[in-house]
């Protein structure tokens, strides 16, 4: 369980708070999603989870520990994190990109082992990805890169995986996939996962949990269909939704002034 008590978080030599006083929890064996406009500070709130940045108040802690009292190797071997941006300096192959998630595991004057290279090449696997295997990292899709990424949290095996839009370069198969894949393991494996995803229809269908965040305050937080509704994501995201139900689904879809929608322009003349 990861919990997060009364974060303040700002930048060196800035008036404005990033963070107001964020307190949530996530549970095991569940997926949680935070939804947010840009900007509202759901990557900063993942940095200072993960420790590459202080906030000046508050706590967080994982199954109980307080993160800032880990060293850097205890932090890595709890958290897999999947980033917004990532562009490594070196032209490494997919595969070596993955073995770094066992790093955790591998001693200081150690190479990795059979089973560091098994861990690898099973997340590679079951992310559909074994094909992208020896190709040079900087050489692959946008897409791709967030599969092999996802691959390397997957062969972290942390019990908590933060993973920030994980799903913003995914084709309509692969975000489905990836989220399902996510929710699963979790739940199998009595994983927190803490996700940030910008399409509420997605949390909607796969969140346990969601949080709402504007301009660095929560703003709501529960069950899917406890806590979306037309009102709220107004006021969030400043468009009128209508919800509709669908087979026990809930469909949001945005209002528009003027319908563009499957018709040219010139044909509402
Ligand atoms: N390194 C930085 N220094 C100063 N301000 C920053 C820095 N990084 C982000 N910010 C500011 O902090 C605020 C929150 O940014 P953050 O990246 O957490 O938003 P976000 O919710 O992740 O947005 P997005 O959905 O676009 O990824 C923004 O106003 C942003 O401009
Ligand atoms: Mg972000």
């Amino acid at each position: 369980m990861l919990e997060i008590k009364e974060l303040w978080f700002k930048h060196k030599g800035q008036k404005e708070d990033i963070l107001k006083n964020v307190s949530f929890t996530t549970e095991k064996r569940r997926l949680t999603v935070i939804l947010g406009p840009n900007g509202s500070g759901k990557s900063t709130l993942f940095k200072c989870i993960t420790g590459i940045w202080k906030p000046y108040k508050g706590s967080i802690l994982a199954d109980g520990k307080e993160i800032n009292k880990l060293s850097h190797l205890e932090r890595a071997k709890i958290f897999a994190v999947v980033p917004q941006e990532h562009e490594p300096a070196f032209p490494y192959s997919v595969f070596d990109i993955v073995l770094i998630g066992r790093a955790p595991y591998v001693g200081l004057f150690s190479s990795p082992n059979s089973k560091d290279y098994k861990k690898a090449e099973q997340a590679l696997q079951i992310l559909g990805i074994y094909h992208l295997r020896d190709k040079p990292y900087n050489k692959i899709s946008g897409g791709e890169k967030q599969l092999v990424l996802l691959a390397r949290a997957l062969a972290q095996e942390a019990p908590f995986m933060l993973l920030d839009e994980p799903t913003s370069n995914l084709d309509f198969k692969n975000q489905i996939k990836v989220l399902s894949k996510i929710k699963k393991l979790a739940y199998e494996k009595g994983l927190t996962a803490l996700v940030t995803l910008h399409d509420p229809n997605l949390a909607s269908l796969f969140a346990d949990k969601i949080i709402l965040i504007k301009n660095g305050k929560i703003v709501a937080e529960g069950k899917p269909e406890k806590i979306l509704n037309e009102k709220l994501i107004e006021k969030i995201y400043g468009v009128k939704v209508r919800i509709v139900q669908n087979n026990g689904f809930r469909l949001i879809f945005p209002i528009l002034e003027t319908s563009c929608i499957n018709k040219p322009l010139e044909a509402q003349k």
